[in-house]
C-alpha cells in the first residue's frame, strides 16, 4: 500500500510540474493527466495527499524551539533595541529591523549612519542590500544574504570576522549561527559604527577592539551589569565578552520571533480545515512545481544559494566595473559559479515582509512571483517604477550576465495568472496571526535610558504603490 501511494504521487507531481511550469502549459498537460488517472488512488486535492507530498519535498513542522532562559529573553531584548550598540548612540538593531515593519523596515535597501526618519519615513544613504526579517532563524545554517555568517558540517562557525570570533565566543553561542550573527552590524562603519567617536577610530580589521569597546560601553551602566550577570549565571561580567551580548539578542529573536502557528502548521497537524480550498491548491502547486525545491524544509529555505534573476541596483557591495554591483555569495566564497547567487529565502511570514528579495527589488510579494514566470524575459523588462525614487535610476545594465547564472530549474517556468493567484494564497497561509502585530516586543525604556523609538503609527502605512 506505502509503495503504491508514493509512485501515485510521483505521477501526479510530474503532471502537476508541467502543467504549471511548461512553455505551453495546456498542450502537453493532459496527456499526463490522463494517463495518471489511471493509476489514481487518492484524490490529488485531498490534503491527505498533499501531506504526503510535502513530506516528500522535505516540508515539515517547525521543530520545537528551545526554551530561552528569561534573563536571558530581556537582556537581548534590551540590546536589540538600545541605540548605544551604535558609534553614535543613535542606531539600534530596530532603527532597521523595525516591529512596526514586521522585523524589516518596509525599504527596498536599508538606511543607516547618516539616516533621519523610521521606517518607510527613513531618508538618507542607503546600504547595499534589503533589511531581512528575522523569523524562525534560529534552525537557519547560513545567516546574511550571501550566507557569510554560517555552521558547517561539524558545528565549525564560519564569519568575516575569521579568528577573532574565538573558541571561547563559540562555546557561549546557544542558538548556533544567529547567535554570531549580533557581532557584524556592530562592526559596519555604515550600519552602525559611523564616524566620530571612539568606535570608529579602531581601524577595520580590529573587531576584537570593537567588540572590546562596546562592552567597556555596557560595563559602565550598572543596570546592564546586572542583566548580564542574570542572564549568565556564574560567569563575571568583566570575564564576558561581545559574544554574551549577541547570543542574548540571538535568545530574545528565538524565544519572540519564532511562530509555528500558521494556518499551514495547523494543516500539517492534521486539521484539514485550517486553510481554504483556494489555498490548498496552492499548496499542492507549490509542492509540485519547482517553488519547493528551493523553498524546502521547515523554513521553507535549503539553505542554499542561487541566482534566480533579480536585478541589481543601489550602492551594491564594491563589485564589478561599476563598483555598484553585488556578486552576492562569491563574495564569500570566491568562487566564480557562485556569481550572483543569494540564499533562498525563508517563506515564513513572507505575505507582511514586503519588500522581496536581497534588493527589495519587488514591492509586491504577488510580483515576485509573478517574475518567476518567464524570469529571463521578467528581468529584461524589470520595472524600477515599483522602487523609492532614489534608486530608479540605478538599477545597473547587467541582465545578460544575471540571465548567464540563472538557476537553470528556471528554465522554462511559465505561471498563469491562475497559477500566481494559488501561490500567493498559499504563501498567505505560511502567516501566523501572532506575528501581524508585535508592537508588545517595544520595551518602554533600555538601561542606557537613550530613548526607544515608537514607530508613529503613521510611518507603519506601507508605502504607497504606484
Ligand atoms: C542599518 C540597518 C541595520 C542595522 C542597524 C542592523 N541590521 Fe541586521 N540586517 C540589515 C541588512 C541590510 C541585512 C542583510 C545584510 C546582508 O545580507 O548583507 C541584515 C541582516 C541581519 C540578519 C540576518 C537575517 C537572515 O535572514 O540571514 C540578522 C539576524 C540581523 N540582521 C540582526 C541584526 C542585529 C542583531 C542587529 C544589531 C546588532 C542588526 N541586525 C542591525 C540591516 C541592519
Ligand atoms: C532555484 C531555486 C529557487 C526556486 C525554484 C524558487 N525560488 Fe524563490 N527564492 C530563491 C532565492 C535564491 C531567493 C532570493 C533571491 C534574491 O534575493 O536574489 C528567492 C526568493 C523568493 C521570494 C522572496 C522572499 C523574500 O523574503 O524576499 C519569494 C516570495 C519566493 N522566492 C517564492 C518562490 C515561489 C512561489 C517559487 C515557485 C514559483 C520559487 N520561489 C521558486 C530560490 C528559488
Amino acid at each position: 500500500m506505502h509503495r503504491r501511494t508514493v509512485s501515485t504521487v510521483v505521477a501526479a507531481t510530474a503532471a502537476l510540474a508541467l502543467s504549471a511550469c511548461s512553455e505551453q502549459p495546456t498542450a502537453v498537460t493532459s496527456p499526463a493527466i490522463a494517463a495518471n488517472r489511471n493509476t489514481s488512488v487518492i484524490d490529488s486535492s485531498s490534503p491527505r495527499f498533499i501531506r504526503q507530498l510535502a513530506a516528500q519535498r522535505g516540508i515539515v513542522a517547525f521543530p520545537r524551539s528551545p526554551r530561552v532562559r528569561p534573563a536571558l529573553v530581556r537582556l537581548g531584548q534590551a540590546l536589540a533595541f538600545d541605540k548605544i550598540l551604535s558609534g553614535n548612540r543613535d542606531i539600534a538593531c530596530t532603527t532597521c529591523h523595525l516591529p512596526a515593519f514586521e522585523t524589516g523596515d518596509g525599504n527596498s535597501l536599508a538606511v543607516g549612519v547618516g539616516g533621519v526618519g523610521l521606517g518607510t519615513n527613513r531618508t538618507g544613504p542607503f546600504i547595499a542590500r534589503n533589511a531581512p526579517p528575522l523569523f524562525n532563524l534560529g534552525t537557519m545554517r547560513h545567516l546574511f544574504w550571501d550566507g557569510r555568517v554560517e555552521i558547517g558540517e561539524h558545528g565549525h562557525f564560519q564569519t568575516p570576522a575569521g579568528r577573532q570570533v574565538t573558541p571561547a565566543m563559540t562555546r557561549v553561542f546557544e542558538f548556533g549561527p544567529l547567535s554570531a550573527q549580533g557581532m557584524f552590524p556592530v562592526t559596519a562603519r555604515a550600519e552602525m559604527r559611523g564616524p566620530g567617536n571612539e568606535l570608529a577610530a579602531i581601524p577595520d580589521n580590529d573587531n576584537t577592539a570593537i567588540w572590546a569597546a562596546l562592552m567597556r560601553r555596557l560595563g559602565k551602566i550598572p543596570k546592564y551589569r546586572e542583566m548580564f550577570r542574570e542572564a549568565y549565571p556564574g560567569t563575571r561580567f568583566k570575564d564576558m565578552t561581545f559574544a554574551y551580548a549577541s547570543n542574548a539578542m540571538a535568545g530574545f529573536f528565538v524565544s519572540k520571533l519564532t511562530f509555528t502557528n500558521s494556518p499551514w502548521d495547523r494543516f500539517l497537524d492534521g486539521n484539514d480545515r485550517a486553510m481554504s480550498p483556494q489555498q490548498l491548491d496552492g499548496a499542492r502547486t507549490f509542492l509540485t512545481i519547482k517553488c519547493s525545491i528551493c523553498h524546502t524544509g521547515a523554513t521553507f529555505s535549503d539553505d542554499q544559494f542561487h541566482d534566480v534573476a533579480v536585478a541589481q541596483f543601489g550602492p551594491g557591495e564594491g563589485n564589478g566595473p561599476s563598483t555598484r554591483d553585488d556578486f552576492g555569495r562569491m563574495n564569500v566564497t570566491g568562487d566564480p559559479t557562485d556569481l550572483y547567487r543569494f540564499r533562498t529565502s525563508p517563506l515564513r511570514n513572507v505575505e507582511l515582509t514586503a519588500p522581496y528579495g536581497h534588493d527589495g527589488a519587488f514591492a509586491t510579494l504577488r510580483g515576485f512571483v509573478e517574475h518567476y514566470s518567464q524570469s529571463d524575459q521578467a528581468l529584461l523588462n524589470y520595472d524600477p517604477s515599483q522602487l523609492e525614487s532614489a534608486l530608479q535610476s540605478t538599477v545597473l545594465p547587467t541582465a545578460p550576465t544575471i540571465l548567464a547564472q540563472r538557476d537553470t530549474l528556471l528554465n522554462g517556468v511559465v505561471l498563469t495568472p491562475d497559477v500566481v493567484d494559488k501561490l500567493v494564497a498559499y504563501m498567505q497561509a505560511l502567516t501566523d496571526p501572532a506575528a501581524r502585530d508585535l508592537s508588545d516586543l517595544v520595551p518602554d525604556r533600555v538601561p542606557s535610558h537613550i530613548p526607544v523609538d515608537h514607530p508613529h503609527p503613521s510611518s507603519a502605512q506601507p508605502r504607497p504603490r504606484p
